[in-house]
């Protein structure tokens, strides 16, 4: 089986052997006495031509039209020194086969079609440039995250996707609810599949869960019962969130890396966001070259350079209170005005990695208490806490997180405040009655990284399946 990872160029020390390749045709071209048959299996981006002569087996499948875009096929033959511009090596065909014809409708032709078009076709949109790239570099993400965390002694720890608990407090979880099975069949249900009780409330007592159960929004609740056991530990997962926000930067469904981090605090925790996400951006600027170029010349003009500059410069540290200030002095007009007190916009937030400290990464600190989650850690001004956000240009917020408030007594007065029920949060609240240690973690948003490191725009379109309102096919 032909190995053409790494691009074009890697072939040159295979010239001559015999090779077997297996992918879909991209493109055909045929002239009188030779065909050319591009084909890419998805291991890289190059294609590799396959050059048919008219005494090749199988070439009878040209003349009868089998051979189209879209056609998988096996071709087997000679690597050879290409003549043509575009690739420095060929494959001369010796034998060629039609695996699965394609239909003249196949809606991924040469010319080039839009994101939002193929948006529609998502089962097929893996066969583009695009998209075949984007699931390239994705995939070196996720393996450099474990890479990272695993080095440096974090233990991996699945998180529920089912949970009772509401992580952040904002009210923006999917319900699960189902019937017990045996009871299905006696009930006369409405449409959400729940009894009701006569007065129209829900009969949780014939609920598969027995009470509201919820897909999590995030599983830091969690990795703080294994970090106050096993030390640092780190989620990887899929998350849900059910905002009603269709913007370029919101998901329903979205995958998060969560470190939480033991006998550690705000401090440690920026130190470990920065590394980590410079050791992954390092990470596919090694090992992903060809997929980057692509990038760099069809998506983000530039996005090579300033990610290199990521990797090796120091990121920009400021307290929230200070970002109002410089916002305050701003020489601009914003949308929506700055105010102590008020979070921030994704139009500050732009401003401040794009214009103020242009295009490096911003960590800001010590967030108003009232606009923050209750378990963030009260900082001694009584106003602030220490969270932390790590904002990067284009994509705004990448990171969330904060050092966790460790003390029993300032926890519960967090629920009251945030009016949250603190009884179902007893599990939580006993982490800090039994051996409670400072700690501290964040949250990265996997997909918003994969639009930070390729530059597309959209964040629909670097998850292979996206789920936002009123999009849930495939
Ligand atoms: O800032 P968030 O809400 O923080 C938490 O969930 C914490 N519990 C994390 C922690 O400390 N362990 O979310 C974290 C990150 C955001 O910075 C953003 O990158 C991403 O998750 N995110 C989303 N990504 C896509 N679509 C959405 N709807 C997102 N909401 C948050
Ligand atoms: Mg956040």
């Amino acid at each position: 089986v032909v190995d053409i990872k790494g691009g074009p160029d890697e072939g040159l020390e295979r010239l001559g052997q015999s090779l077997l390749v297996m992918g879909w045709v991209r493109t055909l071209r045929v002239q009188s006495s030779v065909t050319f048959i591009e084909v890419n299996d998805g291991s890289c981006l190059s294609n590799m031509q396959c050059v048919l002569g008219l005494d090749a087996e199988g070439y009878d499948q040209v003349e009868s039209g089998l051979i189209t875009t879209g056609a998988s096929i096996w071709v087997q033959g000679i690597l050879a020194a290409s003549q043509g511009s575009k690739q420095k090596v060929e494959l001369k065909v010796k034998k060629i086969v039609v695996v699965g014809k394609s239909d003249p409708s196949y809606p991924i032709q040469k010319k080039r079609v839009s994101r939002e078009f193929l948006r529609t076709k998502a089962h097929l949109r893996p066969r583009t440039n695009t998209f075949g790239a984007v699931a390239r570099v994705r995939n070196a993400l996720a393996y450099a995250t474990h890479t990272f965390f695993q080095e440096n002694g974090f233990v991996w720890v699945s998180s529920p996707i089912i949970t009772a608990s509401d992580c952040e407090g904002a009210g923006e979880q999917f319900c699960v609810t189902t019937l017990i099975p045996s009871t299905r069949e006696a009930s006369h249900s409405p449409v959400d599949g729940i009894p009701r009780l006569k007065d129209g409330l829900v009969d949780w007592s014939q609920d598969f869960f027995g009470k509201p159960a919820f897909l999590t929004v995030s599983g830091q609740l969690n990795a703080e019962t294994y970090a106050t056991a096993l030390s640092d530990v780190y989620t990887f997962g899929p998350t849900f969130r059910a905002e009603n926000s269709n913007t370029s930067r919101h998901l329903a469904e979205f995958w998060m890396i969560e470190p939480e981090l033991a006998f550690a605090d705000l401090n440690d925790d920026m130190a470990c966001a920065t590394a980590y996400l410079q050791y992954v951006v390092r990470h596919v600027l090694e090992n992903c070259k060809e997929d980057m170029e692509f990038f760099n010349t069809w998506i983000e003009k530039g996005i090579i350079d300033r990610l290199s500059d990521v990797a090796d410069k120091d990121f920009v540290q400021l307290t929230y209170t200070d970002a109002v200030e410089l916002l305050l002095r701003a020489n601009k007009k914003f949308e929506f005005p700055v105010k102590w007190g008020c979070d921030l916009q994704s139009e500050h937030e732009r401003y401040l990695t794009e214009k103020a400290f242009s295009g490096c990464p911003v960590i800001v600190r010590d967030y108003p208490k009232d606009i923050k989650a209750f378990y963030m850690r009260r900082n001694d001004d009584g106003k602030t806490v220490a969270a932390m956000d790590m904002l990067v240009p284009r994509v705004g917020e990448l990171i969330g997180g904060s050092q966790r408030e460790e003390r029993l007594e300032y926890l519960e007065e967090r629920l009251d405040e945030s009016k949250l029920n603190k009884d179902s949060y007893w599990w939580y609240l006993d982490l800090r009655r039994y051996g409670s240690v400072p700690h501290a973690g964040f949250g990265l948003g996997f997909e918003r990284l994969v639009q930070f490191v390729t530059g597309i725009e959209n964040i629909r379109d670097v998850i292979p399946f996206p789920r936002a309102p009123g999009s849930a096919e495939f």
